[in-house]
């Protein structure tokens, strides 16, 4: 009898807010937020929360542009779009050692935050070794066109002045097809952007490029 009381009274505790936030500031460092849209202050809290290295945080603000530039083509949620962007691999140093747990750990830290369903669902597609495929159009556009960010980063640490100002389409284009520039740039997932988006390879290297250097002073470039 006292352990079914005590079993109850366990389960009610278990159920109470005080319990999930004590397990979230345990395995997180921060308590559960009620769900409400996310802004982009909280975003940017929360990245740095979980993003150490500089360059990654340079990353998902390049990422963040180019999703902000694409939904304002696509006459899509700008702000929505750009918090899928500059969270996109939020978890990244805490899953370098298991790719496919990469944006799975991300996703849980945000349904804990009550984060909106399609930025989760936007990241999770993006990891082509996960479960997730990118069905909607702000998916497909996270999962094809982030890659370019990098080649773009690449081509102006080649550059002499080494800033964004000074590189054109043509020569991130020349870069794109010299397959050992830039390796770890997979040309393959940003081939699908034309199936994906209907934007042709050059189309995209140029809002990425525009979208850059809108904010080449974060970026450092
Ligand atoms: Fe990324």
């Amino acid at each position: 009898m006292l352990v079914h009381f005590v079993k109850a009274v366990q389960r009610m505790f278990c159920q109470t807010r005080l319990f999930k936030n004590l397990k979230s500031v345990l395995r997180y460092g921060h308590t559960i937020r009620k769900p409400s849209p996310m802004d982009r202050n909280e975003a940017w809290h929360l990245l740095n929360l979980h993003i150490k290295n500089p360059a990654n945080i340079r990353h998902a603000l390049a990422v963040e542009a180019l999703m902000r530039s694409l939904a304002e083509k696509f006459g899509a949620d700008a702000g929505q779009w750009g918090i899928a962007g500059l969270l996109h691999d939020m978890d990244w140093e805490e899953t370098t050692d298991q790719p496919e747990r990469h944006t799975e750990v991300a996703a849980e830290i945000l349904r804990a935050q009550g984060c909106d369903d399609a930025i989760i669902r936007a990241i999770r597609a993006h990891n082509y070794l996960g479960t997730a495929r990118p069905h909607e159009l702000m998916d497909k556009a996270l999962y094809s066109t982030e890659e370019m960010t990098g080649l773009v980063t690449a081509a102006v640490m080649v550059l002499p002045s080494r800033k964004i100002a000074d590189l054109s389409v043509r020569s991130i284009m020349k870069k794109f097809k010299e397959k050992s520039f830039a390796r770890g740039v997979s040309r393959a997932i940003i081939n699908e952007t034309p199936e994906m988006l209907g934007l042709s390879v050059e189309e995209l290297a140029e809002i990425t490029l525009h979208a850059m250097q809108g904010v080449h002073e974060q970026l450092g470039i």
